[in-house]
């Protein structure tokens, strides 16, 4: 018998990712860059066994179906191939985070059962290995091998596309996300089948395409300038742009809701009132929002009286994934 133990943080993409170069392989179409964030993550365990005929995937404690674990099987099956094993295995794995509801569950998902699965086979992998790795299981989740700011440098092959660490002077430790959280249902669209429909058919996605490497350089000299200001407009720009894609595809779609669209809206006026501050969204209809931590209890304060339905979580800049010893506790099992 073989375990290993893994912890990792979801993170959020300020340059977002959006479209598949290779579908097989997920090398993307454009770099994207990332905060990982402490408030939400996954534990995973993964047990590779001689006694098993097959491998089984439990998921917050529920046996899951045939084609949730057909995915999770797929991806052990690049870990077996790396370690040159045949051997089934049990995933218990844990979210700590909504799963499918634009929260960023697969990257930290797909994250921890890289770490657990390759801890397990003895793989000892570096991380730019590790994230090459959790790329084939979900794109983000290469940038939820590291603390902080990630950055997906796209490559073109299997080897070049992973995620590197950002030089940030310690800036996101000045930072907070508050995300507003209107609905934490799945969501009809995965991020998976929303970008490859706009690959195919958005008439925007060229101009998409032509803006990213402008906004990864300008958002990554605001990083290492600590300029929040400039952050924050290249984070969100970057968002409205991708969700413009989404309007021009084919058929179109959207992932806003009308409670999307008024956090949107309080967060341009609370900024013209002199509150920096700045939103992002993923491919759900909950929105995020990017503040100074010096701002975060007077965003706080003015979310709260003025959304009060909603439910809003406070989330800062998160560590590496971890690996974990192996008779460390996991709560859930
Ligand atoms: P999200 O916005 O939550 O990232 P996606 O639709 O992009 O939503 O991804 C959700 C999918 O990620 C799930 O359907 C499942 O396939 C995978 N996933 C989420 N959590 C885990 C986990 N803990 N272990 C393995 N796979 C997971
Ligand atoms: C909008 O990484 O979930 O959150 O690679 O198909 O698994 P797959 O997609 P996924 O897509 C994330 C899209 C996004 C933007 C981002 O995180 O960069």
């Amino acid at each position: 018998m073989f375990s290993g133990k893994a912890r990792a943080y979801t993170n959020i993409a300020l340059i977002k990712y959006w479209g598949k170069e290779d579908q097989e392989l997920i090398i993307p179409m454009n770099s994207s860059l990332s905060l990982t964030l402490d408030a939400f993550y996954t534990e995973t365990q993964v047990i590779f066994s001689e006694d098993l005929t097959e491998d089984r995937f439990y998921l917050d404690n529920q046996l899951q179906d045939s084609k949730a674990t057909v995915k999770v099987s797929r991806f052990l099956d690049l870990v077996r191939s790396q370690a040159r094993s045949s051997l089934y295995a049990v995933v218990k794995s844990q979210n700590f985070v909504p799963t499918a509801a634009g929260l960023a569950s697969s990257a930290s998902g797909l994250a921890a059962l890289a770490g657990a699965a390759s801890a397990a086979l003895k793989l000892d992998l570096a991380p730019e290995d590790l994230s090459r790795l959790a790329r084939r299981g979900s794109g983000s989740a290469c940038r939820s091998i590291y603390g902080g700011f990630a950055e997906w440098q796209k490559g073109n092959s299997d080897q070049t596309s992973r995620a590197v660490k950002v030089p940030s002077n310690n800036f996101e430790n000045d930072l907070s996300m508050i995300f507003v959280v209107v609905n934490d249902a799945k969501k009809d669209i995965s991020s998976r089948d929303g970008m490859q429909r706009t690959v195919e058919t958005s008439a925007f996605y060229d101009g998409w395409l032509q803006t990213v490497p402008q906004d990864l350089a300008r958002a990554k000299k605001a990083i290492i300038e600590k300029d929040f200001n400039t952050l924050g407009k290249v984070t969100e720009a970057s968002a409205l742009k991708m969700h413009g894609t989404t309007l021009a595809a084919n058929p179109p779609f959207t992932y806003w809701s009308a409670e999307s669209m008024q956090v949107m809206d309080l967060v341009r006026q609370l900024r013209n009132n002199g509150l920096p501050c700045y939103f992002t969204m993923d491919a759900g209809p909950n929105v995020k929002i990017l503040v100074e931590r010096k701002n975060e209890n007077a965003l706080l304060h003015a979310l709260s009286s003025q959304l009060n339905y909603q439910h809003l979580v406070v989330a800062h800049a998160g560590p590496a994934i971890e690996i974990l010893p192996e008779d460390a506790p996991l709560p859930s099992f």
